[in-house]
């Protein structure tokens, strides 16, 4: 029962509407009567001000920079967890214990193979298909093959949402492989039980039938490190569009499968790859960064500094304070050099002196750096968003999962203020067209 209310006045009216305060204290307004109460609707372009829904999951402070899964920073997790440890905690709500992690990471692997029959659609996607496309295909495929999740129903059994989310998790990281194999011509190296998750995907991206691909720990650890600072961010684009598909009871493999495809947008997931475009298109320009950020600062034109902003963060992305180091530590062990960090160091100082950037709160966040960590990897920059779908996928499932257990949720269906012609008639001179045979358009209203 609500102790607190919010009055709205409109014209003659005021109602009175309850407030929900956050464990952390954050302050909303439930406006759930407001249409009833008032007639009225609130309008909020990109859901700005507008919560969808009250969580547990992951908590944001913008302003301090903060981000928590279950309470723990995402600066613990990244030093002292694996990512199937994070994963676990994202989508059980716990850390697992010794017994519960040796299940988790043997359904993982008991789920890792794809069905020989979704091996064959490799072949025929043309070689230059963008791996977020065949991705998404292929885990809305995943639903024809094993339909046990189809009937989304409320009474599912709970193991068969761990059976699934496993089988997600697990499968998800063969499709990515698969399909950077397939973009190069390679025969597909097929994952290994004797090998944990992150180890697992880089054996199969990078071996092959001639080459043994050396598994080095410190890359092992980028990459656990990489996927646990993606691994879920409340109610982001794509999170949102999972709960969104989802409440309409589709099932799992649906819901991910259109997360998949919100995430590619170059303003969300896909600005990692076009982060390292931008750094390539400078240097190709020879490296002067301040053409690219008066370009950013000019309305004539859609180009923005990717990497750069957030939607939530108003200081630094603490994402992207612990990519940085991992990109020195990855370089270093690589004893490699990357000219591109050398150009986005240059940006990012030239950015955060700049009135535009600092007036409007404007800091790297998790895209840009992590690029130059996949680049020094070896990843191409069209698989860059398919890591950061591998490191979310955890974070889709938990909020699915919370989403078709919370009872107050419904199905989401957003309302609207009608901005178009008012009532009319078709002119008595219409005479509507022929629906068989094409003639000519005689007695249609000219255009
Ligand atoms: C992710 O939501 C999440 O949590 C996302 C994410 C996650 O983990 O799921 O963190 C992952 O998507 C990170 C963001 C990746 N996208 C990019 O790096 C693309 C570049 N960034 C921008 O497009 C933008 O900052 C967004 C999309 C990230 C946020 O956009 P908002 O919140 O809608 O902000 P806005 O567009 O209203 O910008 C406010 C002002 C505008 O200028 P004015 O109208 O005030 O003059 O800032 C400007 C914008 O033009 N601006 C930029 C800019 N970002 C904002 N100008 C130039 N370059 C930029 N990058």
């Amino acid at each position: 029962m609500a102790r607190e209310f919010a009055e709205l006045t409109l014209r003659d009216q005021t109602v009175q509407l309850p407030v929900v305060v956050g464990t952390e204290g954050e302050v909303g307004i439930d406006i759930s009567s407001l249409r009833r109460d008032s007639g009225a609707i609130t309008l909020d372009y990109g859901f700005m001000n507008t919560g969808s829904c009250a969580s547990s999951i992951t908590f944001l402070d913008g302003e301090q920079g903060i981000l928590r899964h279950r309470g723990y920073p995402i600066e613990e997790l990244a030093e002292k967890l694996t990512f199937i440890e994070v994963a676990y905690l994202l989508v059980n709500g716990s850390i697992p214990n010794a017994d519960e992690f040796e299940e988790w990471s043997s359904l993982l692997n008991r789920h890792s193979m794809i069905h020989e029959d979704m091996r064959r659609f490799f072949y025929y996607y043309p070689e230059h298909a963008h791996p977020m496309a065949i991705l998404s295909a292929m885990v809305v495929s995943l639903s024809t093959f094993y339909p046990e999740l189809s009937q989304h129903r409320p009474d599912e059994p709970e193991e068969h949402i761990d059976k699934a989310a496993t089988r997600l998790i697990s499968k998800l990281r063969t499709i990515a492989a698969f399909s950077y194999k397939k973009s190069v011509g390679q025969p597909f190296v097929y994952p290994r039980h004797d090998l944990r998750y992150c180890a697992n995907f880089l054996n199969m991206m990078f071996s092959s039938p001639i080459h043994d691909y050396e598994i080095r720990p410190e890359i092992v650890k980028a990459l656990n490190t990489l996927l646990i600072l993606h691994a879920d961010h409340e109610q982001n684009c794509s999170t949102a569009t999972v709960r969104l598909v989802g409440s309409a009871r589709v099932n799992l493999y649906a819901a991910v499968a259109s997360g998949i495809c919100a995430l590619w947008g170059p303003l969300h997931g896909g600005a990692n790859q076009m982060v390292i475009e931008m750094l390539e298109e400078i240097q190709r320009g020879g490296g002067n960064v301040r053409t690219a950020i008066e370009r950013a600062k000019s309305k004539q034109n859609e180009f923005r500094l990717y990497g750069f902003g957030h939607r939530v963060y108003k200081s630094y992305d603490p994402r992207a304070k612990i990519i940085k180091r991992a990109c020195d530590d990855v370089l270093k062990v690589l004893n490699t050099t990357d000219p591109l960090l050398d150009i986005a160091m240059e940006l990012e100082a030239a950015a955060l002196q700049d009135p535009y950037f600092v007036d409007r709160q404007l800091y790297p966040n998790v895209d840009f750096y992590s690029g130059i960590i996949y680049r020094a990897i070896g990843i191409p920059k069209e698989m860059f968003t398919v890591l950061f779908a591998l490191g979310r996928l955890p974070g889709w499932i938990a909020q699915w999962k919370e989403a078709r257990e919370d009872p107050k949720a419904k199905i989401q269906r957003p309302r609207q203020v009608y901005v178009g012609p008012t009532l009319r008639h078709l002119d008595a001179s219409v005479k509507g067209g022929d629906v068989v045979s094409v003639e000519d358009s005689g007695g249609r209203v000219p255009n």
